[in-house]
Order: structure tokens, then sequence, then C-alpha cells
């Protein structure tokens, strides 16, 4: 395989915490050279790469493909209904046998926190893991693909007023980006319901009601209300969430002129955002989802450069 300069090298990517703020900086900066047509990338044989979804995906399981494909990786189909999963087959299994065809790389999105452990200290599993989300646990690329929206914005994350809104408890983008930035010098605020809000994130940043942050905030950035973790818990109909925490045009007029909206998206138009809002001048939705294939193929050539 042929790797320019300047590529960072992992074995597997789970989590944000295993990264050093060199290495964040490094695929960040990677990502936005391959946006740029700046990296001359080729490889020395055949690769292969997986993407195991066992929860729905559109922009991380799509992305990943095109990054995959853009890198010359060949990437082999595989659909969790269809597959031995069926027939009980585990998570470890299913990644033992990938290991055992010679895959190279899973990409692997499953709704257990943490599923990763016994996948990256296994001895026969000879496959790399990148996680791509667990639960409410963690999802590194969806905050590489955050950080490098915010750091092609303003070029540095120190004293960046940043905001994270919404169901902050049941959000693995939130607790993924809180960490990190926070360690990259940026001051953290969190805004929501209290029933989405856990102590445990106070060493972070502070809980603040967004009318008292909105006209401050370098980034506000936006999260999707995670019912699928809810178990009936903590339920506001569509326009109670949207006036009290949500992104209303009232609010966006408050935002500083040089202030960015993010979401990871899929958007609850008219509840987290308004419908209107979603691709207006502020927002950088749209740039988070093209940045996200290019950070996919930072992340995908550090792992590659890790077997070398
Ligand atoms: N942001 C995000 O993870 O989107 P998907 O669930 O569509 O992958």
């Amino acid at each position: 395989m042929v790797v320019t300069d300047g590529a960072v090298s992992l074995k597997h990517l789970v989590s944000m915490e295993i990264l050093s703020n060199e290495e964040v900086l490094g695929l960040i900066k990677r990502g936005l050279a391959f946006k740029e047509k700046k990296v001359h990338f080729s490889l020395d044989r055949q690769y292969f790469a997986a993407n195991l979804f066992f929860e729905s995906s559109t922009r991380t399981h799509k992305s990943f493909e095109v990054a995959e494909k853009k890198l010359g990786l060949d990437v082999i189909e595989f659909d969790a209904k269809t597959s031995s999963v069926n027939k009980g087959e585990t998570l470890y299994d299913t990644i033992l046998t990938m290991s055992a065809l010679g895959v190279d790389i899973c990409v692997v999105r499953h709704s257990q926190d943490d599923y990763y452990k016994e996948l990256i200290d296994s001895r026969t599993i000879q496959t790399s893991i990148v996680n791509g989300g667990d639960g409410s646990g963690q999802h590194p690329s969806q905050c590489l693909l955050d950080l490098m929206t915010i750091y092609d914005e303003f070029g540095s994350f120190e004293n960046l007023k940043i905001a994270i809104a919404g169901d902050i408890t049941h959000s693995r983008v939130a607790k993924s980006n809180m960490q990190i930035l926070k360690r990259l010098g940026a001051q953290i605020y969190f805004s929501g319901p209290e029933e989405w809000y856990s102590s445990e994130f106070d060493v972070y940043g502070k809980y603040v009601a967004i009318d008292d942050i909105v006209d401050q905030v370098d980034v506000l950035m936006l999260l999707r209300i995670q019912h699928e973790r809810h178990d009936g818990q903590g339920s506001f109909s569509k326009e109670t969430y949207h006036e009290h925490y949500g992104l209303t045009k009232e609010r966006y007029d408050q935002l500083k002129s040089s202030a960015i909206i993010m979401h990871p998206a899929p958007v609850n138009r008219d509840v987290e955002i308004a419908d209107s809002l979603v691709e207006a001048p502020k927002s950088r939705i749209v740039a988070q989802m093209q940045n996200g294939v290019f950070v996919r193929m930072a992340i995908l050539e550090a792992i590659l450069k890790g077997k070398t």
C-alpha cells in the first residue's frame, strides 16, 4: 500500500477517548486534504471492507461505502436481516467469520453499548473495527466529521462557545463530542429537557436554557430526539419541544452573524429545528454530510496504514 506522508496510523477506531489531540487534528487535516484533492492514494494489494449495520443508518453506512470505494477497497455486502444472525449467530461470530474470510476492515453499528470490547480484545479476530455507533455510547466518525466542519469554519477549537442542545443522555454524538471538544479547548454549554440531561456531563460544560446562550454561541449543535432509546420516558409534543428547546426562526435571528448550526441528522423537521432553517445560510448540516465522506476516507486510510 502507498500512503503519503501525514496519515495517522490506527489499529481500530472505537471511541474518541483512544485518540490523542494530535491524532484528532491529524485525521481532520487529512479529511480536509482528501476534500481538496491533495492526497495521492493507492493500494498495493486487494483490501476488503464490510459495513455491518445492525441498526438503521443512511449517512454513516453510505458515506463509509462511498469512502471505501473512493479509496479502491472492495466492499463486501452484508445485510443483517438475511444473514445467519437470523439463526442466532452472535456479533462475535459474525466478526470472527469476516476476519476468517480475510476482510480487513469491519465498520459496525450495533445497539449494544461497548459492543466492540470483546472484538478488539480477541486474539483470533484480525479484522480492524471501526465503530459506526454503539447504543448510547460513542459515534467517533460522526464526531470527527463534526470536528472537521467546525475546524473548516473557524480554524481552531480554542475558546469557541459550543452549545449541545437536545436529547443529550441518549446521544452517542453528544458523548463523543463533549469530551473531545473540551479537550481541544472549546467552552461547552448544554441545553434541552432536564430529563435528558445528567449531572455526569457537568465536568464538560454548563447546563443552561437555550434562550440564555443562543446569542453568544459560535456553534449550536442540535441533537436528534432518540425515540428508539426512551422506553416511553420524556415524551413531548412536537410543538412543545420545538417551542421550548428547538431552533425556531426567532432563535435563529438571535444567533451571531458568524455562528453556525449543526445537526448529525436525520433531522426531525419542526421539532429540533424549523423546517425552513435546515438549509438556511448558517446551517452546516449539508456540509457535515459532505465532510463525512472525506473524514471517513481519512479514518480508513489510518486503519490501512496501521496494517503496514
Ligand atoms: N448521523 C448519523 O449517524 O446518521 P445515520 O443514522 O443515518 O447514519
